[in-house]
């Protein structure tokens, strides 16, 4: 397909999807351990807490992105592992795992790009308000600092959150994430702490990083599409862009929220903005970070719904996902020329994009992903596109390199460009590694 120079191809991974360890060198839990333990969360009460098994097998998970030839590898940090309570005395063990992981990927010349936060919230925190409370994004900035101290001489690259919107909607929202509250559009006040604990961690981080080091904040982006022809559902669709995409992207690469996305939020909770908040929000982004999976789908919202919209299924007739999502790789072009057009844009890396399929094991023990192979085909080919229509594109990380703990789903969608077998832990690269390997040497 041809990328400009310096375009970097990587993979992602989440410290709780593939770690487990959950009770070893002293990591604290977090609220994902409390969610995935309590009955009806998950799917079949899976956890994580033996997942991928990576924190003793990072050496091999290494040696597996060497053989793919990532330019940079994003993983996340586990803040229970660095700080068990959340707030208070700094755990060395789980510092010194990711200080080898860092020199494990510089020694294979991979560049190390970690999230500090992918969703595991110490549990201690969360029994003091969680997300809720400002005082959370005070602690998460204390985090930032330890762990900056510790590796910002090494790592060149930082994101502070993966997707507010998911953190707050998903978990705080609608409660099908950890710690599982329900407060709908009451939610704001977790939106607006999560937004501005990244500048609060950018200030803690800073006096730590070497020269050029760059720092992002993570969005899981795409534009709403309506359901149908008629204008409540273009409205809708209207008001679900406005909730999860310009609540969060507004603030980040333009100043402050949007009128159209207050507008939808009940006011009371808007008490949580404080003076100063809109600078914290629209500070450190050398780079914007974008997930992209597939564009959401909107109705009018039928009679007793609290929202302003319906989710609806993907038209008839697209092709979907393994998790059910329509593949849609024009969106992720509509998407990247909109944030362009929208704001003064730093350059884009796409951080997260990916499928899940089932991937049955043929009898030769290949697994052949066809399904997959071709997702990724045509949202490279969409990037490539973005970039032909002027939209600065410099990286792009496939979700993921392993089979995970897929979230509420548990182990049953396959994500990865490696099989895993969880009772062996055996790692088996599918056709799809070969496939990207050939990609990125290209
Ligand atoms: C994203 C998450 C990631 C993974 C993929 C499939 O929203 O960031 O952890 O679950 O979806």
């Amino acid at each position: 397909m041809g990328f400009p120079d310096g375009f970097t191809f990587g993979v992602a991974t989440a410290a709780y999807q593939i770690e487990g360890a959950v009770a070893e060198d002293g990591r604290g839990p977090s609220i994902w351990d409390t969610f995935s333990h309590t009955a009806g969360r998950t799917a079949g009460g899976e956890t994580g807490d033996v997942a991928c098994d990576h924190y003793h097998r990072y050496a091999e998970d290494v040696a597996l992105l060497a053989d793919l030839g990532v330019g940079a590898y994003r993983f996340s940090i586990a803040w229970p592992r660095v700080q068990p309570a959340g707030s208070g005395p700094v755990n060395q063990r789980g510092l010194d795992f990711y200080s080898r992981l860092v020199d494990a990927l510089l020694e294979r010349g991979i560049q190390p790009a970690p999230t500090l936060y992918h969703w595991d919230l110490p549990q201690a925190l969360e029994d003091a308000g969680g997300w809720q409370s400002r005082e959370v994004a005070e602690r998460f900035a204390e985090y930032a600092g330890i762990v900056a101290a510790r590796l910002g001489d090494r790592v060149p690259l930082w994101f502070t959150h993966n997707e507010p919107v998911v953190s707050a909607f998903y978990g705080y929202a609608l409660g099908v994430h950890a710690p599982g509250k329900a407060l709908l559009l009451d939610v704001f006040p977790v939106v607006h702490h999560l937004l501005v604990s990244h500048g609060l961690a950018v200030q803690a981080m800073r006096p730590h990083l070497a020269p050029g080091a760059r720092t992002a904040i993570v969005h899981n982006l795409a534009l709403a599409r309506p359901a149908g022809p008629t204008p409540e559902d273009a409205a809708a669709a209207a008001a679900l862009t406005e909730l999860t995409v310009h609540l969060f992207t507004d603030p980040a690469y333009g100043s402050g929220y949007p009128a159209a996305a207050l507008d939808l939020l009940p006011p009371a909770g808007l008490a949580a903005i404080r003076d100063g908040d809109t600078e914290l929000m629209a500070s450190g982004h050398d780079v914007a970070g974008v997930n992209y999976y597939a564009p959401q789908y909107a109705a009018a919202p039928s009679p007793g719904n609290p929202l302003p919209f319906d989710l609806a299924e993907p038209p008839a007739g697209l092709p979907r996902s393994g998790l059910g999502g329509s593949v849609e790789p024009d969106g992720l072009v509509e998407l990247l020329e909109h944030l362009r057009d929208r704001y003064d844009l730093p350059p884009v890396l796409i951080t997260e994009n990916g499928a899940a399929y089932p991937d049955p094991v043929a009898e030769d023990g290949a697994v052949r992903d066809e399904d997959r192979i071709a997702y990724l085909a045509s949202h490279l080919a969409a990037v490539r596109t973005a970039i032909d229509r002027g939209v600065d594109v410099r990286g792009y990380f496939c979700w993921s390199l392993l089979d995970n703990f897929e979230w509420a789903f548990g182990y049953g969608m396959r994500f990865g460009l490696v099989h895993v077998d969880y009772p062996t832990q055996r790692r088996t690269p599918k056709s799809s590694f070969a496939w990207y390997r050939e990609q990125i040497r290209r």
